[in-house]
């Protein structure tokens, strides 16, 4: 189906005696394309969602921008609109991986190709493509950093860790903390980490919906139940940013001990001030940018009727075979890099981090 796009043209109002340009020029669009996000409670999917239109439309594809309220029934029917209103494509970053298999059993049957969006969907055989950053390499590199932070190398220890991951529905939680306990787990198996509050399974250290508030309170629990007679906490595997920010409220209501080494992930604005400060170790910064224009590259490939780039045809099996994959690498920020990673790049500007 061809739609027309309609592209304003600013131009000059007609002066006495001198011809403007002409007010609008019709332009063929390329096609209409779905985008659904699953909220815009957290910065980064704002970010996802913004970039990936404005890039889209500059290619001239007109584009369907969702955002569900991290609620699964509006994520569902916002999907199944698309479907019905001709959407060509559908990019979806999905609330739980496990509960769009039915509609997109109507996108597969409708034609509509599918890239799923930095969290793979599971179980469903319609997913075309999965575009995400390397999710076991962010876990890996929070791991690492926790074994160079405490030495674990050269020192006995034993240092206390706490754990706090993200939604169990999320596939990526999976590859967050199985690739952070890969380097982890053999320094418990040891003795050289101990885990006082005795929580190290991704159920027991999940957070619902990925809430700073639900990860605050699990930790102030934790605080008052096997740290309030002094025993120091040196460590917190926090899988991301708005889940640190629960631990580090946590902390500063209820904790005088020495203070913990804590990880994240987004380098979310509302984390860097206490990167600025040390409060937070590090975050793993995830250039949102840099994701959006490979989605947009992998849309225009496949809705010329070529194929996407990819970059990996192995590790991410959705249950129904693997998905042909494009990851982009994560990198570590710390106090020492972000001014180079987060402002020379552009991604903020230093009155944002004030
Ligand atoms: C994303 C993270 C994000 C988290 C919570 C994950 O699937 O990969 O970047 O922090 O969801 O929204």
């Amino acid at each position: 189906m061809k739609r027309k796009l309609f592209v304003a043209v600013m131009c000059a109002t007609m002066v006495a005696g001198t011809v403007a340009a002409p007010a609008a020029v019709k332009a063929e669009s390329k096609g209409l394309v779905g985008v659904a996000m699953p909220t815009q409670d957290l910065q980064r999917w704002n970010q996802d969602g913004e970039n990936m239109k404005k890039e889209l439309e500059e290619k001239g594809y007109e584009v369907d921008l969702q955002f569900a309220g991290n609620d699964v029934a509006t994520q569902v029917s916002q999907i199944e609109n698309m479907i019905a209103n001709g959407d060509q494509l559908l990019v979806i970053a999905s609330i739980e991986g496990d509960s769009l298999g039915t509609v997109l059993a109507q996108a597969k049957e409708a034609g509509i190709p599918v890239i799923a969006y930095d969290r793979l969907i599971m179980n469903t055989d319609a997913v075309s493509y999965y575009a995400t950053f390397d999710n076991y390499l962010v876990g890996k590199t929070q791991g690492e950093f926790l074994v160079d932070a405490l030495d674990l190398e050269n020192q006995d220890g034993p240092f206390n860790i706490e754990f706090v991951t993200g939604d169990p529905g999320d596939n990526n939680v999976n590859f967050f903390f199985g690739g952070a306990m890969d380097v982890l787990q053999p320094y418990i198996d040891s003795g050289k980490l101990v885990v006082p509050s005795g929580q190290v399974t991704k159920d027991e250290v999940a957070t619902a919906a990925w809430a700073t508030e639900t990860a605050q309170a699990r930790f102030e629990n934790i605080l008052s139940s096997y740290y309030a007679d002094g025993t120091n906490l040196d460590a917190v595997l926090a899988s991301n940013d708005s889940t640190a920010l629960g631990v580090e409220n946590a902390l500063a209501a209820n904790y005088t001990g020495e203070y913990p080494v804590i990880t994240g992930q987004d380098c979310d604005i509302a984390n860097m001030p206490n990167i600025i400060d040390g409060k937070q170790a590090m975050s793993v910064f995830k250039d949102t940018r840099t994701l959006a224009s490979k989605v947009v590259e992998m849309v225009d490939a496949i809705m010329q009727g070529g194929e996407a780039p990819v970059n990996d045809e192995e590790t991410y099996d959705n249950g129904t075979g693997v998905i042909p994959s494009y990851l982009c690498e994560p990198v570590a920020v710390t106090v020492d890099n972000y001014k180079e990673m987060l402002i020379d790049s552009g991604y903020y500007t230093e009155d944002q981090l004030q």
